[in-house]
């Protein structure tokens, strides 16, 4: 157990090594630094942290940056599971009252989704009844946004993405670049979302089992949603009658992005699922 002495020993440490960031050059690094040093030192010394401890986290996070690749992306997983990922986002993205509110990026957002017509379904292989996604880009008051995109990827019905499973599903399968019409109109073709468990094959999976914590998400879509003029904004649609809203893993449900599908059936008499969802954008600020 450490003594009074200790901690102040330890305190001249903390106190020393701020001194040394005192040089940082650009000001908002040094204060960045300065308050990280700070919160790890008093955290060190709050759980009396021993040697053997501290080589373990550090195994920890060596193990994270070694599990890292193109397309799994460990550190994110660490950050989502343990809520600094929606800190930041309610911390950043505070909408005005009646926009879409934000929510995590996560690991498996891909650039390069090909560009869908209205209509057109990205369910390029998966069985399941089709989901008619419909509605419009709005501007706060009201205003159709023509030509604002939306970037929207989803796991298939087995609860992975594209590209966890390269090979075995198509690269473009359930992501699609849709674009607003000239009355700020989309029209998404997909199938609903399930409930999917994040990856549990690494370190930050290792870390959920001792904390005896589920992997599960949510059911949701993906969707960044942009327009010259106005902020993107990074947001889910959450499946309002599919399980874990109350503890999705990554902390990354909002009251407001959570929607009903409703059973329908397409002109062919086949049946649907069909879901009437606005997006709103703020202007950029
Ligand atoms: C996702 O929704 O794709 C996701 C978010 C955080 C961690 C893992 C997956
Ligand atoms: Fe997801």
């Amino acid at each position: 157990m450490s003594s009074a002495s200790t901690h102040q020993a330890a305190d001249l440490i903390t106190e020393a090594v701020v001194r040394n960031l005192a040089g940082t050059t650009d000001e908002r690094l040094k204060e960045i630094l300065t308050s990280l040093v700070r919160h790890v030192h008093a955290f060190a010394k709050e759980v009396d942290l021993t040697e053997a401890e501290w080589a373990k986290g550090v195994e920890f996070f060596t193990a994270v940056g070694q599990m890292c690749t193109p397309t799994r992306q460990e550190f994110i997983l660490l950050s989502d599971t343990h809520g600094l990922s929606s800190v930041v986002d309610v911390l950043t993205q505070n909408k005005p009252q009646g926009a879409t509110e934000s929510t995590v990026l996560g690991p498996f957002y891909v650039p390069g989704s090909s560009q869908r017509a209205n209509g057109e379904s990205m369910a390029e292989d998966d069985p399941d009844t089709p989901a008619h996604i419909t509605g419009r880009v709005l501007a706060l008051d009201g205003t159709p946004i023509a030509g604002a995109t939306i970037d929207v990827w989803q796991t298939n019905s087995t609860g992975f993405y594209a590209v966890q499973q390269p090979g075995e599903q198509p690269a473009q399968n359930l992501r699609g670049l849709y674009t607003t019409d000239a009355e700020g109109r989309y029209h998404i073709v997909t199938v609903r979302p399930v409930e999917y468990q994040i990856p549990t094959d690494g370190p930050v999976g290792d870390l959920l089992r001792a904390e005896q914590r589920h992997p599960w998400r949510a059911a949701h879509i993906h969707a960044i949603v942009g327009a010259p003029g106005f902020e993107r904004v990074t947001t889910h649609i959450f499946d309002a009658e599919k399980p874990y809203l109350d503890s999705d893993a990554v902390f990354g449900v909002k009251d407001s992005l959570v929607r009903t599908f409703s059973p329908g059936t397409a002109q062919d008499g086949s049946p649907i699922f069909t879901l009437s969802h606005d997006f709103v954008l703020v202007p950029a600020r």
